[in-house]
């Protein structure tokens, strides 16, 4: 996919706040840290576009960017983050589950996970909840600069099995530091517009 454009639109905690032009959407969740918004920045090729943060929790709103004005990308805050008061936990929750149960253009959800460790229960949950919705056809492994080439399919498997994911799945291995692995993820994305 050419990306010709690519502009930050709005932040949004409640659907009034939303696009309201209804262009297909494709959202990134994952864990706090993950790097949702590192990969979004590498596959619009743009340092800043999504904030970022080595302390995890950076991401507390969903953030809307639109793609040469066809369709939009969304960061999603993470899930996960220990540091975080009961409260918050709360409304993060209710804000992520507002949008992904009710949103009706949004098209993909893609889960991120870190190449490095086999998935989370809460990713987990998150993947059966995806699936149950009629998403999570692709994966991104996430950081694939911090395993050597010789552990990469192992840790695949690991991540394909601990989701459960088909054969039909695909899973993107990314790494955003070396800019590796995006020509795939637009690939796969561009199919979703051309199914
Ligand atoms: P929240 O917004 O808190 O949910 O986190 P996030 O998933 O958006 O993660 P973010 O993109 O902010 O990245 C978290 C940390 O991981 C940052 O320090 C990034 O620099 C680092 N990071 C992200 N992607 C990669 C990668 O591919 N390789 C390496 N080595 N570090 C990465
Ligand atoms: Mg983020």
């Amino acid at each position: 996919m050419k990306i010709k454009t690519s502009d930050f639109v709005t932040s949004a905690v409640a659907p009034s706040q939303y696009p309201e032009d209804m262009l297909p959407e494709v959202a990134l969740v994952g864990r706090s840290n993950v790097g949702k918004s590192s990969t979004i920045n590498t596959m619009l090729g743009r340092k800043k576009l999504a904030r970022i943060s080595a302390t995890p929790g950076k991401t507390r709103t969903i953030n809307f960017f639109i793609i040469n004005k066809e369709f939009y990308l969304v960061d999603l805050p993470g899930y996960g983050y220990a540091k975080v008061s009961k409260t918050e936990k709360a409304s993060w929750g209710k804000t992520m589950e507002t949008y992904l149960a009710s949103r009706k253009n949004l098209q993909e959800v893609i889960l991120l996970v870190d190449i490095r460790h086999e998935p989370t229960n809460d990713d987990k949950m998150m993947y059966d909840w995806l699936k149950h919705f009629g998403y999570g056809s692709r994966v991104i492994a996430t950081k694939l600069d911090k395993i050597t080439r010789s552990q990469l399919q192992k840790n695949l498997k690991i991540i394909r099995q601990k989701l459960e994911m088909t054969k039909e799945d695909r899973i993107l291995p990314v790494s955003s530091l070396k800019k590796q692995g995006v020509e795939e993820v637009w690939n796969s994305i561009e199919e979703l517009f051309i199914e």
